[in-house]
Parts: C-alpha cells; sequence; structure tokens
C-alpha cells in the first residue's frame, strides 16, 4: 500500500510465468495488436502511434521529450513534486530551455500560472504532471489543455499515477504526448511504460530538424516494429512483461473503466473518513485529492518512520514516506488498481489506530 508497485492480480502473474515464444513469432505479434487495442481503450484514445515502450515510467518520460524536443527548443513544466522536477531534469538534458511554473508541493498547477508563463512565450511543448505521486494532487488537465493549444504548444502530460485510477480522456482533453507506467493502478510489475502520441505530436516529430538523440527511444524506429506493417527487430521486446500487461489491461478492460475510477474513489472515501476518525487528514490541496495517493499528516510528536516500520513489521502492511519538503510530514498510502479494496482500507485504518 505504498506509493507503487501495487499488488499484482495472480492470474498477471500467472501470465508472466508462460512458455517464451520469440518476439516475431506470429503468436506474439497477435499479441501486440491486442496490447495496442486495448491501451487505446484504456488511454481513450484512436492515436494510432498507442504502445508500451520497455522500461519503467521514467522510460515513457524520456520517450516523449527525446522525440519532440531539439536543442534550443523551449519547453514550460509544470514543478509541484518529484516527478515534475524530474521532467525539468530529462527536458533539459534533451536541450531543451526550461520554463519552470512552480507550485507548493502537495498543490496543483492552476490554469492561470500556465496563461501568464505563456505570456509573451512560444512554447513547443507545455508538460504537467497529472497524478502527482510525491504530493498526493491531482491537476485537472482540461483548461490547461486548452490555454496550451490555443498558444501553439504541444501538451504532454504524466500519467504515470492517473491511468487506471482516475479518468485519463487522452482524445477529449487534447493530450499530445502522454506516457504512464505499468506498476501502480494498471496493477502489473513495473517494467513497461505505456505511451500514446496524438497525430500533431508525429506531425512534428516528422518536421524535426536533427534526427532523434536516443536510438533506443526513437518512435520511427520503433514504429517499424511495433506499428501495422511488416515487423522489422529494433531490440528485443521483454516478452513477459507484454504477458504481465496483456493480463492487466484485459482486467481494466473487465471490471470497465467507470467501475474501475468508481472503486477508487469509495475506497479512498473509505479511508479518508476512517482516518478523520482517528484524527488524521490529508495535506494535499482539497478538492484535488487523489483517489489512489493519499498523503496523510502525520500529527506532531508522531514518529513517522516508526509507525511505517512497525505497520510493515507488525502488521505485514508497507506504506510510503515524504519526500522531499514532505520528507518526516506526511505517510503516503497507496489503494492503487489491485491494492484499492475495503479490505485493505480498514487492514490500514485498524493497524493506525492500534500503532497511535
Ligand atoms: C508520477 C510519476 N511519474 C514518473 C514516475 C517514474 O516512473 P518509474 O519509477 O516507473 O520509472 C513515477 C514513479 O513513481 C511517478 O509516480
Amino acid at each position: 500500500m505504498g506509493p507503487g508497485p501495487s499488488d499484482v492480480p495472480p492470474s498477471v502473474l500467472k501470465a508472466m510465468g508462460q512458455s517464451l515464444v520469440g518476439h516475431l513469432d506470429p503468436s506474439f505479434v497477435g499479441m501486440m495488436e491486442e496490447i495496442k487495442a486495448m491501451l487505446r481503450q484504456v488511454f481513450l484514445t484512436k492515436n494510432e502511434m498507442t504502445f508500451p515502450i520497455s522500461g519503467t515510467g521514467s522510460a515513457g518520460m524520456e520517450f516523449c521529450f527525446a522525440n519532440l524536443i531539439e536543442p534550443g527548443d523551449e519547453v514550460v513544466i509544470g514543478v509541484n513534486g518529484v516527478f515534475g522536477t524530474r521532467m525539468a531534469d530529462v527536458a533539459a538534458r534533451c536541450g531543451a530551455e526550461v520554463v519552470k511554473v512552480e507550485a507548493e508541493w502537495g498543490r496543483i498547477i492552476e490554469p492561470a500560472q500556465i496563461t501568464e508563463a505563456l505570456n509573451g512565450r512560444k512554447p513547443k511543448v507545455v508538460a504537467i504532471v497529472h497524478a502527482e505521486t510525491s504530493t498526493g494532487a491531482l491537476t485537472p488537465l482540461e483548461e490547461i489543455s486548452k490555454i496550451v493549444h490555443d498558444a501553439g504548444a504541444l501538451l504532454l502530460v504524466d500519467s504515470v499515477t492517473s491511468l487506471g485510477g482516475c479518468p485519463v480522456r487522452v482524445d477529449d482533453w487534447g493530450i499530445d504526448a502522454i506516457y504512464s507506467g505499468t506498476q501502480k493502478c494498471l496493477s502489473c510489475p513495473p517494467g513497461l511504460a505505456p505511451v500514446s502520441l496524438s497525430d500533431r505530436a508525429m506531425k512534428v516529430i516528422a518536421h524535426r530538424a536533427s534526427g532523434v538523440q536516443s536510438w533506443y527511444l526513437d518512435v520511427n524506429l520503433l514504429a517499424n516494429y511495433w506499428g501495422e506493417g511488416a515487423r522489422v527487430y529494433h531490440h528485443t521486446a521483454p516478452i513477459s512483461m507484454n504477458y504481465a500487461l496483456h493480463e492487466s489491461l484485459r482486467l481494466v478492460l473487465e471490471e470497465g473503466m467507470g467501475n474501475r475510477w468508481s472503486r477508487h474513489e469509495a475506497n479512498h472515501v473509505r479511508l479518508r473518513k476512517g482516518l478523520a476518525e482517528l484524527g488524521l487528514g490529508i495535506a494535499s490541496q482539497e478538492g484535488h485529492q487523489l483517489w489512489q495517493l493519499n498523503a496523510v499528516t502525520v500529527p506532531e510528536g508522531v514518529d513517522e518512520a516508526g509507525v511505517r516500520k512497525s505497520l510493515l513489521d507488525d502488521h505485514g502492511i508497507e506504506i510510503g514516506p515524504g519526500l522531499g519538503p514532505l520528507a518526516g510530514k506526511v505517510w503516503r498510502i497507496g489503494l492503487m488498481g489491485y491494492s484499492s479494496s475495503e479490505k485493505n482500507v480498514d487492514r490500514v485504518l485498524a493497524a493506525l489506530k492500534s500503532l497511535l
């Protein structure tokens, strides 16, 4: 019940244990097509270029920046936690001129801040972390998307923690580049990064003056393997991880996206209510608190690390610590994917009650 990885359903683990086939085996190629189709349903997009990058969420982040950015391009990045900070680092390494739009950790990036940052600027990309796992804040994207497109920029979104746990509507919200990870609300082990690029983003990539600096993450090369035509070997696909992703996406769609979001919301509400009865509150901005990651304020005089150690040693429950300015001040309780259950909520509440 930490900030990820979440628990994995038994059938996903079982899928990973199946015999290997080659990465160009017809049965694997058929599975790749099903993975792409299911990812489009989960991202709510018709984007052709929707597939999993080999690597964790951060590989998805590098993929988006490496393909969209050329040295000297201006990029506006919302920074309100660890992962906005990481995006700024990755973009700078791609040669971007980074403009940071900062908010206090725990608060969202406000649309007015983006409007202000775009005043007099013409950035190529505006990048936002949808669900900041380090703080538990969910930044709404619809209004920001309009502001970004009115300024002629592309919208790049981190959905590592949001995808599968709350609405992420790639086409409706006009998202141009998005990446996620398998180990949070999709409840699959860490190792793949689902990504999707809009036609608008693909046009920008097609008109690059320079080649994509990363060979491994170049979408033009990856498209020859993940695209529709004759499959050309690029790198050996992580076969077992793709088996796992296939099964986890099948489970997401079997539950239904709406049902899954409602389950995450209901378990968050149940946790919040139980925490309030213990005199505990949530640290992130009211009205923008994540359902899948709860940053709980540590009460005065309580040993933050000691409680986490006892939860693990005596109750078999792992939760996460605060990071950066929130270190020592919050516990991070994940209710992600398969781990988001009434049973888990009641168990962590009972354990916290006995410890406090
Ligand atoms: C919001 C967010 N973005 C990016 C990442 C990086 O993903 P990974 O650790 O899988 O590389 C994480 C991981 O926790 C995350 O929570």
